[in-house]
Parts: C-alpha cells; sequence; structure tokens
C-alpha cells in the first residue's frame, strides 16, 4: 500500500569522538529528538539520524597518545556516547559511524565520480592547517601574528605543504547563491544566512579535499596514499546512511526514495559554513536535490565563557542526569535557550527551572486538581456541564496548540513550550479565581455544583491537553501525568489530531492521584537528601530506537550470601528534624531492637508504617545520616511513579532470614 504520510527527516552533526560529549553536544541532540518525536506524533514518516564522525589527524593523534589504535580509541568513545543517547532517551532510527563499510564504500565511490567528472583535480596545496577543526586557515584568518593561532581553538596552527586533491567550490557558487536567495527558509535563522550570503559573496577557494599526513581516514580509491578530507567524508554520511548509491551503479537503498532530501540538518552555528556551502556544493555536483533547511543554532555557554573538551571546562550530562532525572535536563536545555541563539547554562537555573515551571507549576497543577476531584466529586472525572461552561480554559486552548503548532514549524522549541505554560499557568490561576473549595460548600442540586462540575473538568482536561503537548519534551511526565488523570491508553500511542481538541477526557474517569511529579530540590541540601534515599531500582538505559541495552553483571550464589537480609517490625518512627524527606526507625529483629534512618517520609507517614514487617539488609555496616546514627537498610521497590516497602506475604516473627 502506497504511504501517503508527510515525510520528516532530521539530522544533528555526527560528533567526534575525541572525547566524551557534554551539555553543549546533549543540546543538539535533545533538540533533534524532540523535533523527531514530534513529527512522529503527528504521524508523520519520520527519520532520525545521528552518528559519530571518527577519522581525522585529531583523533588519530589522540588514539596515540593514550597507546590505543584509532579504532580501539573510537569504539571506547562511542560506547559511551550511545550511553548518553539512551539515558537522555534519544529515539535516533539509526546511527551512523563513518568507520562503518556502508559509508566508506559510499564516500569512495562519491569521491571517484566527483573525479570522473573533473570537479575533483590535483594539485599543490600550501595553507595553515588547525588539527582542533581539521581546517585550513588563510594567512588573513589565522590570528594573533606572528603566533599563528586558530582563529577558532586559540590553539597553535601547523603549516601544511602537500600535493592534494581540490573540489570545485568555485564553480558552484553562483549557483548556490541563486539557490541561497530562491530559498529563503534553506539556511536559519536569517542572521546566519546573512553571513553566508555575504563570505560567498567574497568568492569561494577550491577546497583541498585530501591528506597525505596521516593515515586514519577513507583513502581516495584510486590514489590510496591520500585519504580523503573528513568533512567531506563526515557531511556525505546525511546520505549514505539512508542508502545512497548503495552498489556502486547508482541503485538506491529504500530508505533514499522516502527521505532525500533532507527536512532539516540541526547543526552548532560553529559548522554552519560546511553544511551551507560545502554541503550543498558537493551535492550540486552529484546532482542530487539539497536538504531543505539547516538550522545553525547557538552554543551553550559557561558563565565563564566557551565550554570545549580541548579546554576542559565541560558539564557531563550523564552525571546531571544520575542527579535531577532526565526530564528535568531535557526541559531544561529545550526551554532555556533561546532557539538559534546562545544561551548560558548554570546549575542554578537548571534547578530554579525544575522547581518553578515543573514542580511547582505543573506539579501543583496536577496535585491540585486531582485532590480536588477527589475531594469534591468522589475521585471521578465530572460531566461538563455545558451551561455553566465559562470557556476560558478551552478558547486559550485553541490559541495554545496553534501557537505551539507555528513556533514547532519554525523549531522554535522554547516557544513552544512557553505556549504549553501559558495554559498550564492559566489553569492555576483559574483555580484561585473560580476558588472550587467554595463551589463544594453548595447544597446538592445548587447550581453551584454545577459550575464546580464545569470547572474541575477543564482544569482536568488542561491537563491531559497539557500532557500531550509535552509528548516531543519530555519522556516521562505525560505519562505519569495520564496515568494520574487515569486516562486509558498511553499518552504516546494517542491520535494527535483528536487528542489536541478539547473535551478528551471522559465524563466519569476515575482519577488516581500518585507521587508529586516533580520534588523540589534543595540546591544545597538536595544532595545530601539524596544521597540518603533509598537506591531507586535500576531504570534499564533503554532507548526507543537503536541504542544498546545496558549489560547486567551476573554475580554468583557466594555473592548474594553476603547479604544478610532479615524480617524486622517497624516498632516506632518518627520524622527527621530539618530533613523533610528522612524518618527514624525503631525496628525489631528478634531478640535485638535497632535504629535505621531512611528516606521515605514523602512516601509513608510516621503513623502508617508502625507495626509493619519489613526487611532489611541486616549486616550493613551503620552510617549516620544528618548525624544520627542507622545500623541498616530497609527494602524498598520505586519507581517514577513512588515508592513502596518490601514486607512480608504472612505473618512471620521478626528476625526470620530472608534468602
Ligand atoms: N564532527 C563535526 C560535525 C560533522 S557533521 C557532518 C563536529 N563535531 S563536534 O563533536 O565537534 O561538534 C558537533 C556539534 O556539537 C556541533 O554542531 C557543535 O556546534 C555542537 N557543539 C559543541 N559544543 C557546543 C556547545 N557548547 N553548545 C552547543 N553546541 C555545541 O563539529
Amino acid at each position: 500500500m502506497a504511504d501517503n504520510r508527510e515525510r520528516f527527516y532530521i539530522t544533528t552533526p555526527i560528533y567526534y569522538p575525541s572525547a566524551n560529549l557534554h551539555i553543549g553536544h546533549s543540546y543538539t541532540t535533545v533538540a533533534a529528538d524532540a523535533l523527531a518525536r514530534y513529527h512522529r506524533f503527528r504521524g508523520h514518516d519520520t527519520w532520525f539520524l545521528t552518528g559519530t564522525d571518527e577519522h581525522g589527524l585529531k583523533i588519530e593523534r589522540k588514539a596515540a597518545s593514550v597507546d590505543k589504535t584509532p579504532q580501539d580509541y573510537v569504539d571506547g568513545i562511542v560506547a559511551g556516547i550511545q550511553r548518553l543517547w539512551s539515558a537522555l532517551r534519544i529515539s535516533y532510527d539509526d546511527f551512523i559511524r563513518t568507520t562503518e563499510p556502508r559509508h566508506e564504500r559510499v564516500v569512495q565511490q562519491i569521491f571517484q565520480q566527483l573525479f570522473n567528472q573533473g570537479d575533483i583535480y590535483k594539485a599543490e596545496y600550501e595553507g595553515w592547517y588547525c588539527v582542533g577543526c581539521e581546517a585550513f586557515y588563510t594567512e588573513t584568518q589565522v590570528k594573533e601574528w606572528p603566533d599563528k593561532k586558530c582563529p577558532d581553538h586559540d590553539k597553535p596552527v601547523e603549516w601544511v605543504k602537500e600535493e592534494s586533491y581540490f573540489f570545485r567550490l568555485s564553480k558552484y557558487a553562483g549557483r548556490l547563491l541563486a539557490h541561497i536567495e530562491a530559498n529563503p527558509d534553506f539556511i536559519q535563522p536569517p542572521s546566519r544566512r546573512n553571513e553566508i550570503v555575504s563570505f560567498i559573496k567574497q568568492g569561494l577557494e577550491d577546497l583541498c579535499v585530501s591528506r597525505t599526513t596521516f593515515t586514519w581516514g577513507i583513502p581516495v580509491p584510486f590514489d590510496p596514499k591520500h585519504v580523503i578530507y573528513v568533512w567531506v567524508d563526515a557531511l556525505s554520511n546525511y546520505i549514505t546512511a539512508i542508502g545512497y548509491d548503495q552498489n556502486g551503479e547508482g541503485e538506491h537503498g529504500p530508505l533514499w526514495e522516502r527521505f532525500w532530501p533532507a527536512d532539516v540538518h540541526l547543526i552548532g552555528k560553529d559548522i554552519l559554513r560546511f553544511h551551507a556551502i560545502i554541503w550543498p556544493i558537493l551535492l550540486m555536483a552529484l546532482n542530487l536535490p539539497l536538504p531543505k533547511k539547516v538550522f545553525g543554532h547557538g552554543w551553550v555557554l559557561l558563565q565563564s565563557g566557551k565550554m570545549s573538551k580541548t579546554r576542559g571546562n565541560v558539564v557531563d550530562p550523564l552525571e546531571l542526569v544520575a542527579k535531577y532525572g532526565v526530564d528535568p535536563i531535557r526541559y531544561y536545555l529545550l526551554r532555556e535557550v533561546p532557539f538559534g541563539q546562545d544561551g548560558v547554562y548554570s546549575e542554578e537555573a537548571l534547578v530554579l527551572r525544575t522547581n518553578v515551571d515543573l514542580a511547582n507549576d505543573l506539579g501543583n497543577l496536577l496535585s491540585r486538581t486531582t485532590q480536588m476531584v477527589d475531594k469534591f466529586a468522589g475521585g471521578e472525572v465530572p460531566a461538563l456541564p455545558a451551561a455553566d461552561d465559562d470557556g476560558i480554559l478551552r478558547d486559550l486552548a485553541g490559541e495554545v496548540v496553534a501557537e505551539y503548532e507555528a513556533a514547532l514549524d519554525r523549531l522554535d522549541l522554547p516557544n513552544a513550550l512557553a505556549a504549553i505554560w501559558r495554559l498550564v499557568n492559566r489553569a492555576n490561576k483559574y483555580i484561585d479565581e473560580t476558588a472550587p473549595w467554595n463551589l463544594a460548600k453548595a447544597p446538592a442540586g445548587d447550581s453551584g455544583r454545577n459550575r464546580l462540575a464545569a470547572v474541575l473538568y477543564n482544569l482536568v482536561e488542561s491537563l491531559r491537553l497539557s500532557a500531550v503537548l509535552l509528548v516531543p519534551f519530555l519522556v516521562e511526565t505525560p505519562g505519569r501525568i495520564w496515568a494520574q488523570l487515569g486516562l486509558p491508553g498511553e499518552v504516546r500511542s494517542s491520535d494527535y489530531g483528536a487528542a489536541v481538541g478539547w473535551g478528551g477526557t471522559p465524563a466519569g474517569t476515575r482519577i488516581a492521584r500518585g507521587q508529586p511529579l516533580f520534588p523540589r530540590i534543595d540546591l544545597k541540601a538536595g544532595e545530601a537528601a539524596a544521597a540518603s534515599e533509598p537506591a531507586p531500582a535500576p531504570t534499564p538505559a533503554r532507548a526507543e530506537h537503536g541504542a544498546e541495552e545496558g549489560v547486567v553483571e551476573l554475580i554468583s550464589i557466594d555473592d548474594f550470601a553476603k547479604v544478610q537480609l532479615r524480617v524486622a517490625e517497624i516498632v516506632s518512627a518518627e520524622k527527621v528534624e530539618k530533613a523533610d524527606k528522612l524518618l527514624k526507625l525503631q525496628v525489631r529483629l528478634g531478640e535485638e531492637t535497632r535504629q535505621i534512618v531512611s528516606g521515605i517520609a514523602q512516601h509513608y507517614t510516621p503513623e502508617s508504617l508502625v507495626g509493619k514487617r519489613i526487611v532489611v539488609v541486616a549486616n550493613l555496616k551503620p552510617v549516620k545520616l544528618r548525624g544520627i546514627e542507622s545500623a541498616g537498610m530497609l527494602l524498598a521497590a520505586s519507581n517514577e511513579d513512588g515508592l513502596t516497602l518490601v514486607t512480608t506475604d504472612r505473618p512471620i516473627v521478626s528476625g526470620s532470614k530472608v534468602k
């Protein structure tokens, strides 16, 4: 059957696996992921490509410095990159590595074709070369005469003289300018397009596209002492990965027809020239259509300036995910940096965004609403009495959806999120204005009762719609909101068109109140409190599309026997002062009574615990938590929706062994 769905092909840059990636790289990838998720959710036939750019002198030297072959070296880093994407829940459809045969072979074919048709020729080359950028610079571009430094990396450039192959960029300059002018959307944002246009107008020189000074690259097929310039190699990934010229005879794989030309190449502004000049010219020379859009976003900076692997001041996103969870990080990156411009990263700002937008605005709206449905409507979402509806949230929702879609169409992720928060914040205000607790005082049959039903319905509906609109951005929260509202099925599998219409919550839906969506983080105390919580159940490193599963290390029965598990009866429990997550428990294990401090205060009241028979690790070294001794650890199961203590199925005397 013909697939007439709209198509969407989006790519990220392929990253250099010279060192682990940082929060800046994660930004590009999370943004591309949100766009891919949005298009999939809309039912478009979507392809999301990312990968790694593994050749070049920089990698060759880096590997040598740690006594590894380049391939061994990159294999290790790439595995780490894939783990990072998995932690950030990047839903890529394919991950291309430029060392894969499917890529190398086709790059050679491309080079050969361009040579055969005279667009690549051999000549002598001399110039200043920066290993960091893998690029030549002209005399005027290298800065700080007479020290000769790279304008980007601030590191010394090298004088390189070699016989090389050249690509006729100059020949296509006019055609490229005409294309840019005829397609104002091709290079975005507009300020960057203007830079590119004036650069081309200064005149393009032919590009040196081969190297003989190192070997870690794809050999020129007809002259193997040369390797192909790493940018020609790298840029080609966007077509090799979807099966361009699969057999060397011009026959393409099935993805090619579906997805070329790409809809968006999402890249950082530093690599815009490669994507807006070299890449389109390569495609023109190959007689292929150009990508529809190249979007150069701004950088994520630190207060102290640019973050870079070279400068060693990078922020590790894996640590942040472990500390704050995946959704706060994704939200922060996508909300905080104005799209297209630079933004400054700080942990304080991340915590603030989480506390204000996620915990306060969104989280409280959910807990207040579900609490009121519980209290004033017996836990069931009332039907909407049309006569008593004010239409305030419904009308706003219509505007918000339109604003959201328009923002996403222009890749403006922060404003799409801002649109959702207009609804969230208006709904919070609506609670204060309508004061449902007063409406609930009206006697049965009074019109106040109908008004209450309308208010509650509108609030639930605003939350349902927010969950829907959040699907592209957050990976856990929409499902949690959905579950607490008691809605059927999975929000992610909803039909987008129907789901964004008003009135999707069926009357009579039984809400299922749960844990707060986002506990507030105290930046200073946060780490201490988090450290004393029961260890959360490890979440398998899951990627919806393609990334590797986490590897589980197996232990022997002897390893397990080292852990002494015993049944304990809780004799008393009390809160720990100034630690809102901790409870101090006295537990009995047979004859012995022990004190255990545990981070379960947000899940159990002290009174509800007394008399419970739980399972504890009895041979754990005692530790002090907030200065209070804790001799053991209790077992609890937890996930994003909450925490439950492990208890015994039938009564059994305390102190009994568990194995
Ligand atoms: N390998 C090339 C890209 C080849 S694409 C055919 C490359 N790799 S990179 O690892 O150095 O950078 C990849 C991307 O990360 C670039 O888009 C770059 O702009 C982006 N970023 C690197 N540091 C960044 C920030 N601090 N902030 C935002 N993006 C950042 O270039």
